[in-house]
């Protein structure tokens, strides 16, 4: 397990699209340990892998529901609203307000490529849908209606 480098915003693979998984081999699995590593010593809510140079549909969530590793995740449905503050450990010293679902149903596989669905709320699904927006090149400064420097 170890540390990765987390690449900034204005790095062009933040703004690639990921790869679906394919193969849930120990390749993932070290991509996990490390994303696990990096987003507890950053203090991170998550994290997504391109942030750590990786182009492929991998994410970890650190909240107070528990930590989660989702693999190819899916938004099936979405429901109500919420306004709240962002950050992002690929856009240092800043913050902004972000509309988000109050609530989302997501479909996602585990390490061992078993399928499985949860439903989020509140600042569980902000965090979801702040890192799946990463799979797909969007940061949360594209979308943020107010944004702060820390
Ligand atoms: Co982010």
């Amino acid at each position: 397990m170890a540390i990765r480098n987390v690449v900034q915003v204005g790095d062009e693979v933040l703004r690639q699209k990921c790869a679906a998984v394919e193969n849930f081999d120990e390749k993932l699995w070290e991509l996990l340990d490390d994303m696990k590593d990096t987003v507890k010593m950053e203090e991170g809510a998550g994290l997504a892998a391109p942030q750590v140079g990786v182009l492929r549909r991998v994410v970890v969530v650190d909240v107070e529901e528990g930590y989660f590793e989702f693999i190819n995740p899916v938004i099936v449905s979405q429901k109500g609203e919420q306004s709240g503050w962002e950050g992002c450990l690929s856009v240092r010293g800043k913050s902004g307000i972000v509309s988000r679902p109050m609530k989302v149903k997501l479909n996602y596989y585990d390490r061992n490529g078993q399928k499985f669905q949860l439903q989020a709320k509140g600042f569980f699904a902000r965090a979801i849908c702040h890192e799946l927006d990463h799979l797909d090149g969007v940061l949360y400064i594209d979308k943020a209606t107010h944004i702060e420097k820390n």
